[in-house]
């Protein structure tokens, strides 16, 4: 199984990703980012993982972007693309030609609280549980099929950051259970609703 990651910050989602499919059989064939700077090039760099980055800047335009990324990732002929912290809206180009095979997390329970800023959404909200949401990603920001979810109680007072970790901690640890998972079994998508994986309770 070939995987490509996808990231734009500190990457220990990737870190994380890396060191627990270590001892399986899944390929990481490349670690991608808008930022050439990302801190998460050089955690991939250090594990030998070829890297790639492009932000849309440097491209005549959105669309531009969005194909040349796709060409680069169809490059490394991937059978699943995971964003794993990629800040980013994946274009329609990239959409239509991975669809189906690229999974996200997200740091709140979808429906709830999507785009970049969900633990400090859920918080503001004066939310009392929030969590995870490992899902396909479709076309929008952060609304296509679910795959799991993992939900945690928020303390009192606490602040974004805390909040955050915790929810990093779950993340991390269930996006490599799931990955995992793909190396042997599969899933089956019916309009929104995603069947055969069933988290395992920790
Ligand atoms: C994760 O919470 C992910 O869900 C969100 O960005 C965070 C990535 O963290 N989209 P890191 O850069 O892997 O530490």
């Amino acid at each position: 199984m070939r995987l490509l990651l996808l990231a734009s910050g500190t990457g220990s989602l990737v870190q994380a990703v890396i060191e627990g499919l270590a001892d399986t059989g899944i390929e990481i064939v490349a670690v991608g980012s808008d930022l050439a700077d990302a801190p998460v090039l050089q955690k991939a760099r250090a594990a030998d993982i070829e890297v790639f980055s492009a932000h849309p800047r440097d491209y005549a335009d959105r669309a531009a972007w969005d194909q040349a990324f796709t060409e680069t990732v169809a490059g490394y002929s991937p059978d699943w693309v995971v964003s794993a912290g990629f800040m980013r809206i994946l274009g329609t180009a990239f959409v239509s030609r991975f669809g189906g095979r690229i999974i996200n997390t997200h740091p709140a329970l979808l429906p709830s609280f999507p785009g970049a800023h969900g633990v400090r959404d859920a918080l503001a909200y004066g939310a009392k549980v929030t969590g995870t949401t490992i899902h396909l990603v479709d076309e929008g920001v952060d609304t296509g099929p679910i795959i799991a979810q993992f939900p945690i109680a928020i303390e009192p007072d606490e602040d974004e950051a805390a909040l955050h970790e915790r929810i990093k901690i779950i993340e991390r640890r269930e996006l490599v259970r799931f990955l995992r998972f793909l190396e042997h079994s599969t899933i089956e998508v019916s309009g929104r609703h995603v069947s055969g994986y069933t988290p395992s309770a920790s």
